[in-house]
């Protein structure tokens, strides 16, 4: 199962902070904008924060929008999104807004926070230990699996959007900048030092509200092992997507494929039969596009839409080749190649024998496999 897509909601000066020091909550947002951070609430399935913002801003977290609330229900949804938060301690105030107002409450916690959350709620919320210590994807994984969650808005605090930034968990992220300065070093800030991904995110939207500004961006920068980031998800989307364009064939499948460096830039992309070439491949077309020196190639992932050929009769070598001769050491599939045209191809085991590490996306596979529905038996 898909881990919840995750929405990082956010408000911050022009210098970057998050609030103020003051012991009420800094408004950073205008009126028109919060109306608009209503509604992003009623799309979602849940909502989080950490467990400092319930502590400095005794949140509600509702949707405030009776009509929104009304079409909430109208669809078969609960009239307000599960509130969720997260805490090592379990030091939780009872009489917090939080736990009074909106749906079910959830409380994700380490072990030992657990005992302490449960002590100081009752039965005013779910608690659910993760270990030792919180791990974020157990959490994700958690709230689909067992919640039900498809949608996550995230609304802070900083601790809690930076670690789902840097752990590659987040896929978007919705920032306000409002115009005026915090200037306190001591006030918090929407995102801690450390180590982010090395590119530049992607700019998806920019809206002016009244006198704040909306910016949308995505993570671009590829995971680096076996677990897949949110990045993975969006550029596999993408090359999928990229198979459309291919010329139609009732010979050979319809692929996409995107090469990308690990800080996110896009190196190359191709689609089958590009150009005047009838039988060339996805990840041939984009590989060709490349110096064969390249260095950024040794650290790149390949997204294709459909796992790369192990056999091909068109050309002397196959794609799963093609990858490893040029030091590509990560894929990204979301389709094992059926036995229309080659019994057993398996290009996944030909790479992971190469010494790649190919990971499988099964949620996009409906996709990749559209413009060759005509094509699979059964
Ligand atoms: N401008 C905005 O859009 C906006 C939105 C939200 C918040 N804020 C501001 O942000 C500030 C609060 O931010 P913050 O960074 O201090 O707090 P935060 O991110 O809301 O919460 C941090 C707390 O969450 C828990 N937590 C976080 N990661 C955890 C993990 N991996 N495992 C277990 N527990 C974890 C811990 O709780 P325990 O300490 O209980 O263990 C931690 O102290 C406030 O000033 C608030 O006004 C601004």
């Amino acid at each position: 199962m898909p881990l919840p897509y995750v929405l990082l909601s956010a408000a911050v000066s022009l210098d970057g902070y998050l609030d103020d020091t003051g012991p009420e909550r800094l408004l950073l947002s205008s009126p028109a904008d919060f109306d608009r951070v209503d509604e992003v609430r009623a799309s979602v399935d849940a909502i989080l924060v950490g467990a400092g913002t319930i502590r400095a801003d005794n949140p509600r977290l509702l949707v405030n929008s009776a009509e929104r609330r009304a079409a909430r229900l109208a669809a078969g949804r609960p009239a307000y999104p599960l509130k969720v938060t997260v805490t090592a301690t379990g030091d939780l105030d009872p009489g917090a807004h939080f736990w009074h107002t909106g749906g079910d409450k959830l409380v994700y916690t380490t072990d030992r926070g657990a005992e302490q959350a449960a002590r100081l709620l009752g039965d005013t919320a779910a608690v659910v230990p993760l270990g030792t210590a919180l791990d974020w994807r157990a959490l994700l994984t958690h709230l689909g699996e067992v919640r039900g969650v498809e949608r996550l808005m995230v609304e802070g605090g900083g601790l809690v959007h930076t670690q789902l930034l840097r752990q590659g968990l987040a896929d978007e992220l919705q920032l306000v900048l409002a115009p005026l300065f915090v200037g306190d070093p001591e006030a918090p800030r929407l995102f801690g030092p450390g180590a982010y991904q090395g590119g530049r995110l992607r700019l998806v939207e920019t809206r002016r509200i009244e006198d704040v500004v909306l910016t949308r961006y995505q993570p671009t920068a590829p995971g680096t092992g076996a677990d897949p980031v949110a990045a993975d998800r969006h550029w596999l989307r993408t090359a999928c997507e990229l198979a459309a364009q291919c010329p139609p064939s009732e010979t050979a499948f319809s692929v996409g494929a995107i090469v990308v460096g690990a800080d996110g830039t896009e190196l190359a992309r191709g689609h089958s039969r590009e150009g005047d070439d009838p039988v060339v491949h996805a990840e041939e077309a984009a590989l060709a596009k490349l110096d064969p020196a390249d260095p950024r190639l040794a650290g790149a992932t390949v997204y294709s839409s459909l796992e790369p050929c192990a056999r091909r009769a068109s050309r002397p070598a196959p794609c799963a080749e093609l990858i490893l001769r040029a030091g590509v050491r990560r894929v990204v599939t979301a389709w094992r190649e059926p036995d229309t045209f080659v019994t057993a191809a398996d290009g996944t085991g030909v790479l992971r024998a190469g010494g790649a590490l190919v990971v499988v996306l099964p949620e996009l596979a409906a996709l990749a496999e559209a413009p060759n529905r005509h094509l699979i038996k059964g």
